[in-house]
């Protein structure tokens, strides 16, 4: 499946969209989290009309800012994002059994969390995929810089492609200005990275691109267990 998409680093965001969605047509799906980097691609699936199918995973702790965006990307766009949430009896029992902060007293309760609120939803939501893009960027972590804007996904069995993996973030932010796309009110605020409102802080200037996201925990390579 990913002979489909060689070569495609040599062209243009739009271009690359394009293709995939003439090789995938609706078993493509675009993940988006919201961020400047998500809206771009996000952008570019509306305006030209795409197949691809949009989706977010809501946690059910986003920010109030978050939801914001959400809804001037569809007043914008007029289109539909699909919405996968967590199911209930998961998040009931964990947050009966340990509260509602549990993810600051583990790695373990963390993962937990993050299992029930985005990693359960996310697999049910790439049920009928075959290619599965994201807005990961390689310089947002060392660990990133390994990926490359293909993969395959070998647990699912299916592609996974970063559209925009080599870009920066100074072009991410150009873009959002060229075309005023709608985007995350805090990223004036200081955040970079966002995910959780409980798990993600501002950054301060100097400090690593995902510094703030469950800054509590001693790890350089914290994932959520979306993309590993
Ligand atoms: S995370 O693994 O640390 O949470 P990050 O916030 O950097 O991921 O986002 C990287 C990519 O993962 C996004 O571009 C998006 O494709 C996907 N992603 C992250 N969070 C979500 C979410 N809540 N809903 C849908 N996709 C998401
Ligand atoms: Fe839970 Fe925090 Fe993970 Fe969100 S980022 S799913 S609140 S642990």
């Amino acid at each position: 499946m990913i002979e489909k998409l060689k070569n495609i680093e040599e062209l243009s965001l739009v271009d690359i969209l394009k293709k995939i969605a003439t090789e995938f047509g609706e078993r493509a799906a675009f993940s988006t989290s919201l961020s400047f980097e998500d809206q771009v691609i996000t952008h570019h699936i509306f305006s030209n009309d795409l197949p691809i199918r949009v989706f977010t995973l809501d946690t059910g702790r986003l920010f109030p800012e978050t939801y914001g965006v959400f809804n001037r990307t569809l007043d914008r766009y007029k289109k539909k994002i699909e919405v996968f949430s967590p199911k209930h009896e998961g998040v009931e029992k964990m947050v009966t059994e340990k509260g509602p902060l549990s993810f600051y007293t583990s790695l373990e309760n963390r993962k937990e969390c993050c299992f029930i609120r985005k990693i359960e939803p996310l697999d049910r939501a790439l049920q009928n995929v075959d290619c599965w893009i994201t807005g990961l960027r390689a310089e947002q972590s060392d660990n990133r810089n390994n990926m490359s804007i293909t993969e395959i996904d070998s647990q699912r069995n299916i592609v996974k492609v970063h559209p925009i993996f080599n870009w920066t973030f100074d072009e991410v932010k150009n873009e959002i200005k060229e075309f005023n796309i709608p985007y995350n009110s805090l990223h004036d605020k200081g955040f970079v990275s966002i995910g959780c409102q409980p798990c993600t802080r501002a950054v301060q200037e100097g400090e690593d691109f995902r510094a703030g996201r469950w800054w509590w925990e001693n790890n350089d390579k914290k994932e959520c267990g979306l993309h590993s």
